[in-house]
């Protein structure tokens, strides 16, 4: 099978925003996805340079039109090579073969009788390279709403194609392939915008940049392709089109072409459609169109000026608060965009709620569950991977759904209803991992039942990296790389199988995938300063919410052997297995008198040994300073079951 998958080629008057990395990483996750299904696959992406507003910036840099637009094309190339985007094609508008493109695409248009001779009258919005009707512009601004920019006047002969034919055919093939245009309460704005009536659309200008008009349509000197004409075109320039048959014949009809509302009703689902039509072409399979990512509420955009989240100085801040990677940040970031927001709906960009994301799900989840289990298999089995098991119940008909979710996900652009279905996966392991408890397992002596429960997490670990490799591929790799799998050449279909990963195998070097901001800063400090300093030190609500707070109930309490001070108590906290902790209370609470009481627990504190029994949390307590005997359990003051979230 083939895939092509295309973004927006982008203007070269901007650089690259956070917005623009979107699409492209949307779009790459894709491409992607289908090489690890074995499909032959074409990513293009490139940009727009044929505009007037080239000319303009050109000038106002004092550089000649192409030396610009080829420095910014240089810079959207850096751009996506740093963010892991791995496209086949970019195309630059200016080059040869997409001006070969247009002329002959020009020419189909001509010959089908779509193209006529006429007077263009009215206005034009160089920032929006559109033209407007007299009836839309009211006061000499441009109608849109994002833009409002003063509109040129326009009175020259030129070229119309004939979109208003197309009006009755383009519903029909709408309403014929549901999945055409997505998402489906978009595709409704598209119906509308057909119903009201299609204008013909003005397809030249008088211009000397630009693709001209081929010679061989009469009275088209001095005339150039209007801009979005020629912008649309690139989809088949990177397809082949017209002179490699071959390629084209393989590749086009595209499969998904990816953007944002701004362009997809008037020109990708309508126009472009039209065109495709009037020249006989195949229209493509799916245009998808998702929302903004806005900073208060409005669009980002170059106008946002110093303010405009760009990619760049975000994986600066990613990498300053975490002492991740930059390869790290790459893939948070990536993981980030197509999460937070399902597609088709506008997100508000936050760097707190990235951060967030980052020590949760990335941290807490992915990261932590490897480590524990590297850990493991370090402690237990010396660093090698115990024999393969048959699948295990609890976790490959989990590792199965997870991959089925996201191939669907993946047919209908839902990312982050894919990712939630790979993160309720990763919830389940590590649900496993606390079940099983192999550590309990290594104490009694258990040997196959650990055997098995260090390999199912292992394996179940080797089928999560398949999993997140679109969105996070470096990420993906190094958990490979943790679980002794080099050279490993990844395929989809791994993720549905079972006992790949090679017993006997040695695991790699355990690292931290994402480390945790506070440690960082700790090491970074000598000990007793920073215990000093940060006794009293304002801490954020966000570094509150970091603690999991849960109500709990004493189910068995125990003096500690050789300590005075010490209680050991299995404590419910709603999770399958009580938790064990060491609690210094015992100058204070006698153990029979603890059963049964409620107390609130640290849940997510890093298990320490303490006089030889594994503590899996802190109970809280007050006291007045250096009164042992004074300590008291914190308790709720009404009935709450265990479990519940203290915050
Ligand atoms: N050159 C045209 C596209 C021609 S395609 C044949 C153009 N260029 S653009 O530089 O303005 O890019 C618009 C696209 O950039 C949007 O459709 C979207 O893909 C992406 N985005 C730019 N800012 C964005 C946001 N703030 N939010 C989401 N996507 C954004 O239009």
């Amino acid at each position: 099978m083939k895939f092509y998958v295309t973004t927006p080629i982008y203007y070269v008057n901007d650089v690259p925003t956070v917005g623009h990395a979107y699409s492209t990483i949307a779009a790459d996750v894709l491409a992607r996805y289908h090489r690890l299904l074995g499909d032959e696959v074409l990513f293009a992406t490139g940009t727009d340079e044929n505009g007037l507003k080239v000319v303009r910036a050109a000038a106002d840099r004092g550089l000649d039109p192409q030396t610009h637009v080829n420095q910014m094309a240089d810079l959207f190339r850096r751009e996506w090579q740093s963010l892991a985007i791995s496209y086949d094609d970019f195309i630059q508008t200016t080059e040869k073969r997409h001006r070969r493109a247009v002329q002959a695409f020009m020419e189909a248009l001509h010959r089908s009788g779509d193209l006529y001779l006429g007077e263009y009258e009215g206005w034009y919005c160089v920032s929006c390279e559109t033209y407007f009707r007299e009836q839309d512009v009211a006061d000499g601004r441009c109608p849109n709403p994002e833009c409002g920019k003063p509109v040129e006047r326009l009175s020259e002969p030129a070229y119309f194609f004939r979109f208003s034919r197309y009006g009755e055919r383009l519903l029909k093939h709408i309403e014929e392939h549901p999945g055409f245009l997505l998402p489906e309460f978009r595709k409704n704005e598209v119906v509308a915008f057909i119903e009201r009536g299609l204008n013909d659309v003005c397809m030249t200008r008088h211009s000397d940049w630009g693709i001209p008009l081929p010679s061989s349509i009469p009275d088209s000197e001095g005339m150039v392709v209007y801009v979005w004409a020629d912008a649309l075109v690139n989809y088949l320039t990177c397809a082949g089109y017209p002179d490699d048959e071959e390629r084209f014949q393989r590749f086009w009809p595209a499969d998904v072409h990816v953007m944002a509302k701004d362009i997809f009703v008037r020109f990708h689902a309508s126009l472009w459609p039209a065109m495709l039509m009037s020249v006989g072409l195949p229209l493509p399979k799916k245009v998808v169109a998702h929302g903004y990512w806005t900073l208060g509420g409005k669009k980002i955009s170059k106008s946002r000026g110093a303010h405009m989240p760009r990619p760049q100085p975000t994986l600066d801040v990613i990498v300053q608060e975490t002492g991740c990677t930059r390869a790290r940040a790459v893939d948070a970031l990536r993981y980030h965009m197509l999460r937070e927001v399902p597609f088709g709906q506008d997100g508000e960009f936050s760097g707190e709620a990235l951060l967030g994301r980052y020590a949760d799900d990335l941290g807490n989840d992915l990261g932590n569950l490897l480590h524990r289990v590297l850990a493991m298999i370090g402690r237990y089995r010396e660093g090698r991977l115990p024999a393969p098991c048959p699948p295990d119940p609890a976790l490959h008909p989990a590792a199965v759904s997870a991959a089925e979710a996201w191939e669907s996900a993946m047919e209908a652009l839902d990312f982050s209803g894919g990712l939630k279905a790979v993160w309720a996966f990763l919830a389940e392991v590590n649900r496993y991992v606390d079940q099983q408890a192999p550590w309990s397992l290594a104490k009694r002596g258990e040997e196959e039942a650990l055997d098995r429960a260090l390999y199912s997490t292992a394996e179940a670990l080797r089928i999560a990296a398949a999993l997140v490799s679109p969105v996070m591929p470096h990420t993906a790799d190094d958990i490979e790389a943790q679980l002794g799998l080099r050279g490993w050449k990844r395929e989809w279909s791994q993720t549905k199988e079972w006992g790949l990963l090679p017993g006997g195998g040695a695991i790699g070097k355990a690292e931290a995938l994402f480390p945790r901001p506070d440690r960082r800063k700790a090491q970074a400090a000598p000990e007793q300063a920073r215990a000093k300093k940060e006794q009293g030190a304002m801490i954020s609500i966000k570094d509150f919410q970091k603690l999991d707070l849960r109500v709990g109930q004493v189910v068995t309490a125990e003096a500690v052997a050789g300590a005075d001070k010490l209680l050991k108590l299995t404590v419910d906290i709603g999770e399958e297995q009580p938790r064990t902790l060491v609690a210094g209370i015992a100058l204070s609470y006698r153990p029979e008198e603890l059963v049964g009481k409620k107390v609130v627990v640290v849940a997510n504190l890093e298990p320490a040994v303490i006089r030889g029994v594994r503590s899996e949390g802190m109970v809280l307590a007050g006291w007045v300073k250096g009164d042992d005997k004074s300590i008291t359990l914190v308790t709720p003051d009404r009935e709450l079951p265990n479990g519940a979230k203290v915050t």
